[in-house]
């Protein structure tokens, strides 16, 4: 039963994030709304999730700003006061090949898709430890696992946030908080809205399922980690990428 439950979900206007926070308030979920830097569209998501009948919050923060995460998660708990679930949804992609890339686009990409994370887990361990419950989900990708040639920043953050993953897991099992990672492949959402449509059949025809994914098929998976009927899993890493990696 998640109904009543209250989360958070980092970048949550948009994509993923978004379809994530409206599936997991049509269960009944109260959501704190990150943001980065579109009011417009966080106070639009807000009303959306509020017609469903839930609390919603927006809070305006850059989840590489680490001051900037804690004062956000103790906002969220002092409005809540019990924080079930942190969803660390948040990323970006600076993708070039790496003779090409600077490094300002491989500290950007782990300041946000890997420090973001550790700002997030770093604000919300204490809590849920004191809570002796709680669930974490977090958004790696496909990348992470088999790597991506234009994305060594990239898929270099999203392989150390399934290592984040398991390591939390593994330290926080005993007190009742569950870690898992979600592993994307290629979802149809801004992010990859810049590719194209030629790179994008191309993709398809590589793909078991033979079509793209949709946010929303990723927002399933998490709701169902974010409920007890996955009381069991912990430490995973599972895809959601329609076969393209096995
Ligand atoms: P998107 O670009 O559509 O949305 C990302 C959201 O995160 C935006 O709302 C953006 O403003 C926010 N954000 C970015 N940097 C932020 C920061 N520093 N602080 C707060 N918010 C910030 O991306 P999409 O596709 O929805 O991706 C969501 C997650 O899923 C990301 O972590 C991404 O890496 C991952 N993913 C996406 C895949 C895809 O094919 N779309 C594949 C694999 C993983």
């Amino acid at each position: 039963m998640l109904k009543g439950k209250n989360a958070i979900v980092t970048g949550a206007t948009r994509g993923i994030g978004r379809e994530i926070a409206k599936k997991l308030a049509a269960l009944g979920v109260n959501i704190l709304i990150n943001y980065r830097s579109n009011d417009k569209e966080a106070e639009e998501l807000k009303i959306e999730l509020e017609n469903m009948g839930v609390t919603a919050l927006v809070y305006k923060c850059d989840i590489s700003d680490f001051d900037g995460v804690q004062d956000m998660i103790n906002f969220a708990k002092e409005y809540f006061s019990k924080i079930d679930i942190m969803i660390n949804n948040a990323g970006i992609t600076k993708d070039t090949l790496v003779l090409r890339m600077k490094k300002e686009d491989f500290n950007s990409v782990i300041d946000v898709n890997l420090k973001g994370v550790f700002n997030c887990i770093k604000g919300i361990t204490p809590i849920m430890v004191r809570q002796r419950e709680g669930n974490i989900i977090n958004l790696s990708s496909v990348v992470g696992i088999v790597g991506n040639a234009g994305q060594v920043n990239y898929s270099a953050s999203k392989a150390g946030v399934i290592g984040m993953t398991k390591s939390l897991a593994k330290e926080l099992g005993g007190r009742g908080i569950r870690v898992n990672a979600v592993a994307p492949g290629f979802i149809e959402t801004d992010m990859t809205y810049a590719l194209g449509d030629k790179f994008k059949d191309e993709a398809k025809k590589s793909i078991p399922l033979k079509r793209l994914g949709e946010a929303k098929d990723v927002a399933n998976l998490v709701a169902f980690l974010a409920s007890e009927e996955s009381s069991y899993i912990t430490g995973q890493v599972i895809n959601v990428d329609g076969g393209m990696v096995m």
